[in-house]
C-alpha cells in the first residue's frame, strides 16, 4: 500500500506521496507542492533534500555503510582494481574478463592528448594551482574532441577519452610545473602504474614500478570513486542539466571539488598537521582551537555531512596508510601527529556530542606523500578518483526520463518595490 504524509495548510489537507528506496530509506515527493499549495520548501545546504532517485551508490551515515552498485566498498578496496570499479560504477555491473580487457584497451588507445594542448600549460603562471589548470584543460578538451552522445558506442568513447586523458593531463601538469620533459603513457602498463610512471619517470632516473605503490593507488582511487550527491557530483548533475557538454560539466565538478570543505580538505589536513608539528606537536591545543567558536579553525579531515560515525573509507585509508609506510619503510612524523590528534579528538566531549569522526581526507594525504605526490596535487588525485562517479551520475541523469533543468527557487527577503532614482537626485 502506498504511503502518504498529510500537510495541513490554510485550512486544507494535502496528501504527499512517500517514496521508499531499495534500502528502506524514505522521502516525501514534493514535486507537486508549489502547484497545489503555492508553497516551496527551504533547506539551506540541501541537508534534507533528495535531488534525484539513483541506483549508483548507497550510503548510510549512521551505520557507516558505503556501497557502489550494491557492493561494499570494503570488498572493492580489497579485491578490485580502479578500472574495474570504474566500469562497475559507469555500467552498473562488474565486467567479465573480456569486457575489462576491452575497457583497458579503450583507455590505453585514448590516453594521448593533442600535442597542441601542451602549449596551454606553458601559458599558466608558475604558481597556478593544479586544480585550476585541470579544470581549464578539461573544458579545453571539448575544443579538441567533439561531444558524442548519440549512440552507446559514442558515449563509451567520450567517457573513456575523459577517463584516460584527465589522468595524462594531471601527470603532464606536474611535469611541466617542474620544468621537466613530459612522459607519455605506456601501452604495457596498467592505469595506475601508468600514472605513477608518467609522474615520476625521467631520463636520468627511470621509474621502477613498485606493486605495493600501485596497489595503494588503486585503493586510494577506489575509495574516492563515488559518494552519491556530494557538492561536486551535484554540481556535475546541475551543470549537466542545462544540457551542456560532458567536458564542461566535469570541469565544473573539478572546480567544486577544489573547495577546502570538500576535496581540498586533503591538502588542508597536511597543512594543518605540518603547522601542529612546527608548533611543537601540541595536538590538545589544536583540539581546543577547533572547539572555540570565536576561532575559525576547524580540524581538517574531521566531520562529514552524512557520516555520523567513522567514515568507512577513512578506516580503510588508515590501514592502507600503515601498510604502505611499513612496506616502503617510511617513517612520517605527520602520521604520528595524526594518530595523536585522532586519539585526543575522539575522547573529547565536543567531538563525541557533535558526532565528529575522521573522514577519508584525514589519512589520505599521508598515503599520497608516501607515493611521492606533492601536496599541491592532492586534490587533483581526488578528482581523478571521483571521475567515474561524476560520469556515472551524469550518464544516469541524462538517461532519466524525468530529467529537467535544475532550477531551485528562493524566498525573497529584499526590499519591496521602489522607484528608480535618477543619479542627479541621489544623496
Ligand atoms: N572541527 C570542529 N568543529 C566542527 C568540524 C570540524 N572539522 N566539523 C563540524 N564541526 C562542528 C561545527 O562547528 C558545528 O558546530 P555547532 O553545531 O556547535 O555550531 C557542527 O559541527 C556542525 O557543522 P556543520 O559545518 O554545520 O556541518 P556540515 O554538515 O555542514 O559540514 C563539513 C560538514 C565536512 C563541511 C565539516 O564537518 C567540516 O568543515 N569539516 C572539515 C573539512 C573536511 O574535512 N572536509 C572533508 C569532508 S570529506 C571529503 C568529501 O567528501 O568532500
Amino acid at each position: 500500500m502506498s504511503e502518504h504524509v498529510k500537510l495541513i495548510y490554510d485550512g486544507k489537507t494535502y496528501e504527499l506521496p512517500v517514496i521508499t528506496g531499495s534500502e528502506g530509506e524514505k522521502g516525501i515527493d514534493i514535486s507537486t507542492l508549489r502547484q497545489t499549495t503555492g508553497l516551496i520548501t527551504l533547506d539551506p545546504g540541501f541537508a534534507n533534500t533528495g535531488s534525484c532517485v539513483s541506483t549508483i551508490t548507497f550510503m548510510n551515515g549512521e551505520k557507516g555503510i558505503l556501497r557502489y552498485r550494491g557492493i561494499p566498498v570494503e570488498q572493492l578496496a580489497e579485491h578490485s582494481i580502479f578500472t574495474e570499479t570504474t566500469y562497475l560504477l559507469i555500467n552498473g555491473v562488474l565486467p567479465t574478463r573480456k569486457q575489462l580487457n576491452h575497457f583497458s584497451i579503450l583507455l590505453n588507445d585514448n590516453s594521448l592528448i593533442h600535442e597542441d594542448m601542451q602549449s596551454f600549460f606553458q601559458s599558466f603562471p608558475r604558481a597556478s594551482h593544479p586544480m585550476g589548470i585541470l579544470s581549464s584543460m578539461v573544458t579545453a578538451l571539448r575544443s579538441f574532441y567533439p561531444e558524442l552522445i548519440i549512440t552507446e558506442e559514442e558515449i563509451n568513447l567520450m567517457v573513456t577519452r575523459l577517463l584516460s586523458k584527465v589522468r595524462t593531463l594531471a601527470a603532464m601538469s606536474y611535469k611541466i610545473s617542474r620544468g621537466h620533459k613530459v612522459v607519455y603513457p605506456r601501452p604495457d602498463l596498467s592505469y595506475c602504474a601508468n600514472f605513477l610512471n608518467m609522474m615520476f619517470d625521467n631520463p636520468v632516473k627511470p621509474y621502477q614500478i613498485d606493486e605495493d605503490q600501485v596497489r595503494a593507488l588503486n585503493v586510494f582511487w577506489i575509495l574516492h570513486a563515488d559518494h552519491e550527491q556530494n557538492c561536486s557530483t551535484s554540481t556535475v548533475r546541475m551543470v549537466g542539466s542545462g544540457r551542456v557538454n560532458l567536458y564542461a560539466a566535469i570541469s565544473a565538478g573539478i572546480a567544486a571539488l577544489w573547495g577546502r570543505l570538500h576535496g581540498g580538505a586533503n591538502q588542508g589536513v597536511i597543512e594543518m598537521l605540518t603547522k601542529i608539528k612546527e608548533d611543537g606537536g601540541n595536538v590538545a591545543k589544536a583540539v581546543e582551537r577547533a572547539k572555540d567558536k570565536n576561532d575559525p579553525f576547524r580540524l581538517m579531515g574531521f566531520g562529514h555531512r552524512v557520516y555520523k560515525t567513522y567514515d568507512p573509507r577513512a578506516k580503510i585509508m588508515k590501514k592502507t596508510c600503515d601498510g604502505v609506510l611499513e612496506k616502503l619503510k617510511i617513517s612520517d612524523p605527520l602520521l604520528d601527529i595524526a594518530k595523536q590528534l585522532e586519539a585526543v579528538a575522539l575522547k573529547d566531549n565536543y567531538f563525541i556530542d557533535h558526532n565528529l569522526y575522521p573522514n577519508i581526507d584525514f589519512y589520505s594525504g599521508i598515503v599520497l606523500r608516501a607515493l611521492g605526490i606533492p601536496t599541491s596535487m592532492f586534490t587533483v588525485m581526488f578528482a581523478i578518483g571521483r571521475l567515474p562517479g561524476w560520469i556515472a551520475q551524469w550518464k544516469e541523469s541524462v538517461d532519466d526520463p524525468n530529467w529537467r533543468l535544475s532550477r531551485p527557487r528562493q524566498i525573497y527577503a529584499g526590499p519591496p518595490p521602489i522607484d528608480y532614482v535618477p543619479i542627479e537626485d541621489r544623496i
